[in-house]
């Protein structure tokens, strides 16, 4: 039996929670829980926000632990191995999709959390290919953010070919933001940080932002008008997409990874008369986490993180909802 933490009812605190996870797949992998980041998916997903949750869910998605079985297929690695899972586990790996590497767009990928049950646990399962080995110089209690709020920020440097003289800014620093920051920096973009928290601004400074401004200012979102080429944005809320478009040089790009749930209001002949566009993306695909690991370890980018014992999951969860937490949450056995 898997030893897990789940929520029966919508937005109702954990429970421990025992389930039997059957027979072991061929191409499956066990790991065994080491640490878990609480990813702010994590709480959406608890509350059913979008409308796709399961109970009893358990959550945690950002999972680093050691592969401690494997399935006959499973040739990849070995028992003991240092490993990662993120958002999805498992691909369908025959669509054209998959079959070009675009694995985190296959339509049949499966969702650690969603028919499944994530890694707030002792175990976990995973489809060997949505497993990924870390190397071995990287900080294994700040890792498991990497897995899903690091490659969501990373992955659209990769899929826009984003310049080392690009200006990009990142709206919300929290859990996908702070990582955002220290990626865009290593990556030699001039980086601007938006946040709502004063506080925020001086630690954004130093984790890579070259300037910062207040993302619910007008007036200092105009001080901005014409300068990025990319803005990620990470916040869950609504904001003045059109003053932020304000911000865009031509050709460039407001980018959502942020899952805000109203639909945009945004003026098209801005778009129109600098060629500029609106996009979204999910994750990343196993090579693409692999690249951002290679890349973190390479210039020493770690996730901020307060650590929790997976016993304290509740408070760790309210810690998060709070938007106090510098600046991801990590479950720690
Ligand atoms: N596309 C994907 O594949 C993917 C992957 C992971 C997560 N997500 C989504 O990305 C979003 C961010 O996740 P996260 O884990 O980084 O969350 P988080 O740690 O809670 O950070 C969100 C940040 O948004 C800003 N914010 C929150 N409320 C705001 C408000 N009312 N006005 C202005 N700014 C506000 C805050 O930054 P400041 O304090 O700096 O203002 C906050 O730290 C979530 O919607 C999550 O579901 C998407
Ligand atoms: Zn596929
Ligand atoms: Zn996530």
């Amino acid at each position: 039996m898997i030893k897990a933490y789940a929520a029966f009812e919508p937005g109702e605190k954990l429970q421990p929670f025992e389930y039997d996870p059957g027979p072991m797949g061929a191409e499956d992998v066990e790991i065994a829980v080491e640490h878990c980041g609480i990813c702010h998916s994590d709480l959406s997903m608890l509350n059913n926000e979008w409308g796709i949750t399961q109970y009893p869910f358990v959550p945690g998605h950002e999972i680093v632990g050691v592969v401690v079985d494997r399935g006959e297929l499973v040739h990849q690695f070995k028992l003991g191995q240092r490993v990662g899972l993120g958002w999805h586990s498992g691909y369908c790996m025959t669509c054209t999709t998959c079959m070009s590497g675009d694995h985190n767009l296959c339509t049949h990928a499966e969702l650690t959390i969603v028919g499944r049950h994530g890694g707030f646990a002792d175990r976990v399962r995973a489809n060997a290919t949505s497993v990924v080995a870390l190397p071995d110089t990287i900080d294994i209690h700040s890792a498991g953010p990497l897995f899903c709020g690091g490659i969501t920020v990373f992955n659209p440097l990769l899929q826009f070919d984003i310049q080392p003289t690009a200006r990009v800014a990142v709206i919300g620093i929290g859990g996908l933001g702070h990582i955002a920051l220290q990626f865009l920096n290593a990556w030699g973009c001039h980086v601007t940080a938006f946040t709502s928290s004063e506080s925020k601004r001086l630690e954004a400074l130093e984790m890579g932002a070259h300037d910062t401004l207040d993302s619910r200012q007008p007036a200092e979102l105009e001080t901005a008008a014409g300068q990025f080429d990319l803005i990620l944005s990470t916040v869950n809320v609504n904001l003045d997409w059109n003053a932020y478009i304000a911000t865009l040089r031509p050709k460039g790009r407001l980018h959502f990874v942020g899952a805000t749930l109203e639909p945009l209001d945004i003026g098209v002949f801005p778009l129109i008369l600098r060629q500029c566009s609106v996009s979204g993306s999910p994750v990343g695909s196993p090579a693409s986490i692999k690249k951002m690991l290679d890349f973190a370890a390479q210039h020493d980018i770690k996730p901020v993180i307060e650590t929790y014992r997976f016993d304290q999951v509740n408070e760790a969860l309210a810690r998060l909802a709070s938007g106090d937490a510098r600046y991801r949450v990590v479950l720690s056995h």
